[in-house]
């Protein structure tokens, strides 16, 4: 896998939150560490009536939010503003694609390019089936040889339900190859979680124990302290089930849970993460009821309720919090539970995995602190402060028998200076090489609708299935709590003593 020498980047969406936040910071950074194809052209798209001046000069700007301070190299971001124009156009409107085609060829023009595309899918969802279709009518979609390849990113979620989804991806067949379509999920371009592979499959003490027999559960948590933003007119239509629990948290699931892979290549590993989705024990309606908790944050003294962001309907039962517990029927898990939660306006950003280990089978020595048996745990954290840490029992000193929980703490850090660039970075750049592996394959996004749809499907039969309001600044429904403490414990939160139960409500 290469880099080509030339290409044009066209970015649907581009005067969207995306882009300005996301793509552009991520382009500009492959471009400063001189990681793009040498003959390069960036061409936004979108239906704002922007001239190519005007527009860099909204991305200079941007850029100027969204680019750590530290990265800032002056004669770098001039040079990387050179490389991008603009495109005004509707792209739902079929008629102006033989337009966009002529500019793409003088652009090939201008830079040496021969027909080498990539297509970034950064638009509203709804735009995610047309743009396809329209770019096939035009001959755009065709590879015509090495140098003249085609390759589209399609921001997620990939579809609605599992319904919209096998249709989406039908018609991307039609117009793609499997190998030209990539389904990113920005998590698994992070660093840290392509190290749950190397913790996992680069040691071997790890292996043993990574099963049903020495697992009693698994958590798996990514919180925000952030709201909505201005996303309220996407964000409400959507929800958090499908904006982070089909695809982000299921995938950390995955990479907990899956087999190694037989190689580390494209196939071999999302094969892996496909079998896990096909593993996953379908909900029945008592689990849809009793181990799904929904929430929406309520306003608290400092912070904005969930309806009262702009472009969310005063209404809304749209969740902004989701917990499950949810099973794999599989040799190595089945019985494990896996405590998944995710939700905006928490106390902080976190996003980790903890593996509880079975607590040893009698208790020998006293610990001050605990009253059952000890229990260690394996904690991964992916952001912030990215690293490992393992927790077990060590004897406290001096006289008497009393033992007390210690932490072997490695954070990623000491390894070296953390990349700068961002998971989009990664992505974008594997895409560009051809390489898919970090990519949603289309079986892995339906086995995943396949599994969550029926709640979807559930929640909108049973409109009387509480949203529970749980205060911005919170750690959500306490219903969630009491599911964690049907199973004897209490959630990971790293900062306790937050919840102020007055607080919560109904929806
Ligand atoms: C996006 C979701 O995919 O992931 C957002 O659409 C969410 O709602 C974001 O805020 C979280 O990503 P990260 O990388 O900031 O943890």
């Amino acid at each position: 896998m290469s880099k080509p020498n030339s290409l044009v980047i066209v970015i649907f969406g581009a005067s969207g939150d995306l882009t300005r936040r996301k793509l552009m910071p991520s382009l500009y950074l492959l471009h400063k560490n001189k990681r793009l194809p040498p003959h390069l052209a960036i061409l936004g798209v979108s239906r704002t009536a922007y001239k190519d001046e005007e527009y860099r000069e909204h991305i200079r700007e941007e850029l100027s939010h969204f680019v750590k301070p530290e990265e800032v190299d002056e004669a770098q971001i001039r040079s990387f503003i050179d490389l991008l124009y603009y495109f005004p156009m509707d792209p739902a409107n079929a008629d102006a694609y033989p337009s966009l085609q002529s500019r793409l060829l003088s652009l090939d023009a201008l830079i040496g390019n021969q027909e080498n595309y990539l297509y970034y899918l950064a638009t509203p969802p709804s735009l995610y089936g047309v743009i396809p279709q329209h770019l096939k009518q035009v001959g755009l979609n065709l590879d015509k040889g090495v140098e003249k390849k085609k390759r589209i990113i399609v921001e997620k979620p990939f579809g609605y339900d599992l319904e919209s989804a096998i249709e989406l991806n039908k018609i991307y067949k039609d117009a793609f190859r499997e190998d030209q379509i990539f389904r990113i999920d920005h998590f698994l371009g992070k660093e840290t979680v392509q190290n749950i592979l190397a913790l996992r499959f680069a040691n071997s003490i790890f292996e043993p124990i990574w099963n049903r027999n020495y697992v009693d559960y698994v958590e798996v948590t990514a919180v925000e302290n952030m709201g909505i933003e201005q996303r309220g007119g996407f964000f409400d239509g959507v929800g958090t089930l499908r904006d982070m629990v089909q695809n982000h948290l299921i995938q950390l699931v995955a990479l907990t849970a899956m087999e190694p892979p037989m190689a580390f290549n494209a196939d071999s590993f999302r094969d892996e993460v496909a079998k896990v989705y096909q593993s996953l024990t379908p909900l029945t309606e008592e689990d849809m009821n009793e181990h799904i908790i929904r929430g929406q944050y309520t306003a608290s003294e400092t912070r904005k309720g969930y309806r009262e962001e702009k472009n969310v309907d005063p209404l809304s039962r749209t969740e902004s919090y989701v917990a499950m517990k949810i099973g794999i029927s599989n040799w190595r898990w089945s019985g494990v539970p896996f405590y998944i939660r995710t939700g905006k306006q928490m106390p902080t950003k976190v996003s980790e995995i903890v593996v509880h280990f079975k607590p040893t089978p009698y208790r020998l020595f006293n610990s001050p602190e605990q009253k059952s048996p000890m229990a260690n745990q394996l904690i991964i954290r992916l952001q912030p402060n990215e690293g490992i840490v393992l927790k077990f029992e060590m004897k406290v000193p001096g006289s008497g028998f009393n033992v007390e929980r210690v932490s072997m703490d490695f954070s990623y850090s000491s390894l070296g200076e953390l990349p700068t660039e961002d998971a989009y970075a990664r992505l974008i750049e594997d895409c560009i090489q051809g390489d898919p592996t970090l990519f949603t394959r289309s079986d892995a996004v339906e086995s995943s609708w396949q599994f969550f749809t029926p709640v979807l499907t559930f929640w909108k039969e049973h409109p009387e299935i509480p949203v529970y309001g749980y205060p911005a600044g919170t750690w959500g429904p306490r219903e969630s709590e009491a599911m964690m403490h049907e199973h004897g414990a209490d959630w990971t939160n790293p900062c306790k003593n937050l919840t102020n139960t007055d607080l919560y409500c109904e929806l």
